[in-house]
């Protein structure tokens, strides 16, 4: 179920779009419109709206929208973009990245993949400024669907100019969202953070995790399809947009959240688990009322291994390996003792924890690669790109 965003401009075959939008509903999509000027000429916005169920937006200089600058937030929030129709005016404006109205405005804040389906007069159609404009789109990633060739709305003119049928509009859609969500239809579970020991009710032992390499690769996930679910310890991290993150503070709390989670088809064991806690004291530590006090340690639950052995073990297990040193040897003994099938190794004695980037091996029973040094967000999308592929394999 997908979020399709639908451009409208103007021309004939507008209304064909009524049916489309309903078709698009019915299978389980919600359809927000924008509509140009000269969409609004052949439809109005009531009889967009009353079929959409969703917004129908026109102004780009909405006031109450672009407080929160709506057009961003509408480009960002699609999955994908369908231009239907588009005229040879608006493809011409597209090509050139204008940004006048609403509609040009949010095709170029949007990140999703756009589909165009041009409909126009078959002489207008075949102009080589039509054609030019239609060789920029589809050099800037930009897909295509139709025209058809047959009958126009002008009596006594066939050719090719038609918009494509309803069918091939939704079959264009749905490719494009299969083609950028190889995850789709999964469910990913991803840990990450540092945990909080408790050693009273003021005082706690932590770690220098971040959780930014774990917050990426959930929105990775995500962007790819997937339903994500984040256990997060204690972080300053906003929650990534599309996941369910639940928040955690100690490794026992950890557990409890992914087993709850479960069953996955993958899980991404980011978060840096304290290994021990403290056997908490029910009120504050006071000083100087006898001796020191010492902190007596309890191993916490491997939550990696314990999934890892678990009834409910997803397809694929990655775990991550912070080394000092030995970072290999260390990473492939990991992969063993704790039954996964990855481990992302990075090696930390270079200060990772709170960096931008990141150099990470991932060691499998196949062998080690070595991955170049990247921003975490590339290194997130990089780890998804290869869940995708090993899922689609299994
Ligand atoms: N991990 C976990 N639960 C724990 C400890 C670790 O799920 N209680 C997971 C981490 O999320 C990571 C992997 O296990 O994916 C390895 O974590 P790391 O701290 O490198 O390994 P440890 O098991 O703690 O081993 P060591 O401290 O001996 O290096």
């Amino acid at each position: 179920m997908a979020n399709v965003l639908i451009v409208m401009s103007g021309g004939i075959a507008a209304y064909k779009v009524l049916d489309l939008i309903r078709r698009l509903r019915e299978r389980g999509h919600t359809t927000p419109v924008v509509m140009t000027e000269a969409a609004q000429r052949f439809v109005t916005p009531l009889s967009v709206g009353a079929l959409s169920n969703a917004p129908v937006l026109t102004e780009l200089w909405d006031l109450d929208r672009e407080r929160e600058i709506g057009h961003i937030r509408l480009a960002r929030s699609a999955d994908v973009v369908l231009v239907a129709p588009a005229s040879a005016d608006f493809l011409a404006r597209m090509a050139h990245g204008l940004a006048d109205d609403l509609a040009t405005a949010v095709l170029l804040a949007t990140g999703a993949p756009v589909v165009v389906a041009p409909a126009m007069n078959p002489f207008m159609w075949e102009h080589p400024a039509t054609q030019r404009s239609v060789a920029q789109l589809t050099a800037d990633g930009v897909r295509t669907v139709g025209p058809e060739a047959g009958e126009m709305a002008e009596r006594n003119e066939a050719g090719v100019g038609r918009l494509a049928e309803t069918s091939a509009l939704i079959a264009a859609v749905e490719e494009a969202l299969g083609a950028d969500r190889p995850l789709a239809g999964r469910h990913v579970l991803v840990t990450s953070g540092p945990t909080h020991e408790p050693i009273d009710p003021v005082r706690y032992i932590a770690n220098r995790s971040s959780g930014r390499q774990g917050h990426a690769i959930a929105a990775a996930a995500a962007r790819a399809g997937a339903t994500v679910t984040l256990v997060s310890g204690p972080v300053r991290l906003a929650d990534p947009a599309g996941v369910e993150t639940h928040h955690v503070e100690s490794a026992r709390d950890m557990l409890g959240a992914v087993e709850r989670a479960l069953p996955a088809d993958a899980a991404v064991f980011a978060a840096a688990v304290a290994d021990w806690r403290v056997n908490a004291a029910a009120q504050k530590l006071k000083k100087g009322s006898g001796p020191l006090p010492t902190l007596e340690l309890t191993e916490n639950p491997d939550i990696l291994a314990t999934v890892s052995r678990s009834p409910q073990r997803p397809t694929l297990v990655v775990g991550f390996a912070a080394e000092t040193e030995h970072v290999l040897p260390n990473a492939r003994a990991k992969l063993e003792r704790k039954g996964c099938d990855w481990i992302v190794a990075n090696d930390v004695s270079q200060g990772v924890f709170g960096a931008e980037t990141n150099t990470v091996h991932l060691v499998s029973a196949a062998g080690v690669e070595d991955w170049p040094t990247a921003g975490k967000d590339e290194v997130a999308a990089k780890l998804v790109a290869r869940i995708a592929e090993a899922l689609s394999g299994a």
